[in-house]
């Protein structure tokens, strides 16, 4: 795995951290976060936000990542070399779930109690491999409507060159956007065609290789997507009114600040940070050594909390400035910016608009490599089949998913068969449309679950003992200096090596990890599920 000139591993840590960091920047950070924000008490709740970061989000990805480094292999692999695949915690796992079945049964989501149900089966046949195997099969999915939305991205830039997109109001931008958002008359097929070209985009970009594809890419992508933000930023700010949208997003108000707002910044610490679906698992697998996995960890978390305020500065000083109400999701990237930016004066609407869908383009690009990574080294490793025909099933799998989320973003309409079925199994509500039943079976369902496992896993199973071991790999000491000393900024003096302190950075981050982490995951996701509400 150490070898240099090796194409399936990184070339050092900054290699690491562009592609860690690009797989984490996307469209969480973009229509996501901002208007979490503005909803959520503002300043406030970004001092929450990286608080939870801090708590959370820094022990997890921690974890996953010296999971992976010292497995030096794929997910199923990490998740049954390291201890064994079966332990007495592995029972107790599977009794928890087939609990919650039933009470999920009795409740009255007979959908959610099969899913659990099953999920416990599998723990009693395969044990915490059940955790790879997810690992591997959440990531298709998530792909599957990624995809789809880097689509839209690169049909917006195509379609402002040409001039389609000079919208000023919501309701020109709706009239555009809805066929293409719904995939209807016309653009049934123009969707399909905008997610597989995307598709072909992250294909060519994983099959080079995971030095000189992914790690190569993020190098030029990652810079130039800060580039474009602080483009737009100063664009934005500098516009009359912009302090309205910067009021909106960062001034503090306790009254928004809610017990939901914090589980809402778990949520968010997890799909942003790319947690908990082995990504930084696998893209740990292929790091060195000597690489301080700590350092590299605190380096992605602070891109990742830059890029997520400076899209917040980027986007809502413009909407506020050019009249127009706050949103988040779709809404806001696709039908209320691209209004605004039309009308910023200047008539340069158009270069805004293209600056705006590239950034986005690039941010949800990068990602989507990620999500190939997991599912292709399992087939590698586990089928044994080569690098580039794994890449290439999986982005195949992904591609054609893809194409029955494009067709249904809106119902089932385009779908009315698989939508029948779906209605079935979902005892009369099914969910909006193909889309959203993939989108909330990860998000809502299986991202916690899975991020939970892991943290038992390291914690517990391969105990935080060990995985501090391989954490010290590369480390300059930092995890075994007294922590005061550490936040006073002094370096340990002999490296950290006679562990002499008993309050260290290293010993915080295994408690945090047996802990704190397992508690408050679970009640996000119980808040999630609405078993409780906060
Ligand atoms: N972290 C990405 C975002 O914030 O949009 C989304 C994502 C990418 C989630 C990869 C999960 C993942 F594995």
């Amino acid at each position: 795995m150490e070898h240099e000139n090796n194409n399936n591993n990184w070339s050092g840590q900054l290699g690491f951290l562009l592609a860690a960091a690009g797989s984490s920047i996307g469209l969480g950070n973009i229509w996501r976060f901002p208007y979490m924000t503005g909803t959520n008490g503002g300043g406030v709740f970004v001092l929450i936000y990286i608080l939870v970061v801090l708590l959370i989000g820094v022990p997890l990805m921690m974890a996953e990542i010296a999971l992976g480094r010292a497995a030096g292999a794929n997910p199923v692999r990490a998740f049954s070399t390291l201890a064994p695949a079966r332990s007495p915690l592995t029972m107790v796992t599977a009794t928890l779930l087939l609990i919650g079945a039933v009470i999920m049964l009795v409740t009255g989501n007979p959908a959610g109690a099969l899913i659990v149900g099953a999920i416990a089966a599998m723990f009693i046949a395969w044990g915490w491999k059940t955790v790879g195997f997810f690992c591997g099969l959440v990531p298709i999915i998530l792909l599957s409507y990624y995809g789809v939305i880097g689509g839209w991205t690169l049909i917006y830039i195509a379609d402002s060159i040409r001039g389609v997109n000079n919208f000023t109001t919501i309701q020109g931008a709706d009239e555009v956007m809805k066929p293409i958002l719904y995939a209807s008359g016309n653009w049934k097929w123009g969707v399909v065609a905008g997610q597989l070209v995307f598709m072909a985009a992250c294909l060519s970009i994983s099959l080079a290789g995971v030095r000189k594809g992914i790690e190569r890419w993020s190098k030029m992508l990652m810079p130039l997507l800060f580039i474009l933000m602080c483009v737009l930023i100063v664009r934005g700010l500098t516009l009359p009114g912009a302090v309205k949208g910067l009021r909106f997003f960062l001034e503090p108000d306790l009254s928004k600040l809610t017990a939901s707002s914090i589980i809402a910044a778990v949520g968010q610490a997890f799909f942003t940070l790319s947690l908990g679906m082995g990504i930084m698992l696998t893209y740990g697998s292929y790091l060195s050594r000597k690489t301080d996995i700590t350092k590299a960890t605190f380096g992605v978390i602070a891109l990742d909390t830059l890029a997520a305020v400076m899209a917040g500065i980027a986007i809502f000083p413009a909407v506020f400035a050019m009249g127009f109400p706050a949103s988040g999701g779709p809404d806001l990237t696709f039908k209320v910016l691209p209004a605004a930016f039309n009308m910023i004066p200047g008539g340069l609407g158009v270069i805004w608009n293209v600056l705006f869908f590239l950034m986005l383009a690039i941010a949800a690009l990068t990602s989507a490599i990620s999500l190939i990574e997991p599912p292709a080294s399992i087939l590698s490793g586990e089928f044994k089949m080569s690098r580039k025909w794994s890449v290439i099933t999986v982005t195949a799998v992904c591609s054609l998913l893809g194409v029955f989320c494009a067709l249904s973003m809106a119902d089932w309409s385009n779908l009315s068969a698989i939508g029948k079925v779906v209605e079935k199994i979902w005892y009369g509500k099914a969910p909006g449309s193909f889309f959203d039943m993939l989108d909330s079976f990860c998000c809502n369902w299986i991202l916690p679950m899975l991020g939970l496992a892991t943290t038992i896993y390291v914690g517990w199973v391969w105990g935080s003992r060990y995985a501090l071991k391989e954490l010290r790999e590369g480390n300059d000491g930092s995890l075994d200096n007294s922590l005061w000393l550490l936040l006073a900024g002094f370096k340990a003096k002999d490296g950290g090596k006679d562990r002499r302190y008993l309050f260290t950075f290293g010993i915080l981050w295994g408690a945090a990890l047996r802990w704190l982490c397992p508690v408050l995951v679970l009640l996000a996701f119980f808040n999630c599920i609405g078993v409780i509400k906060l």
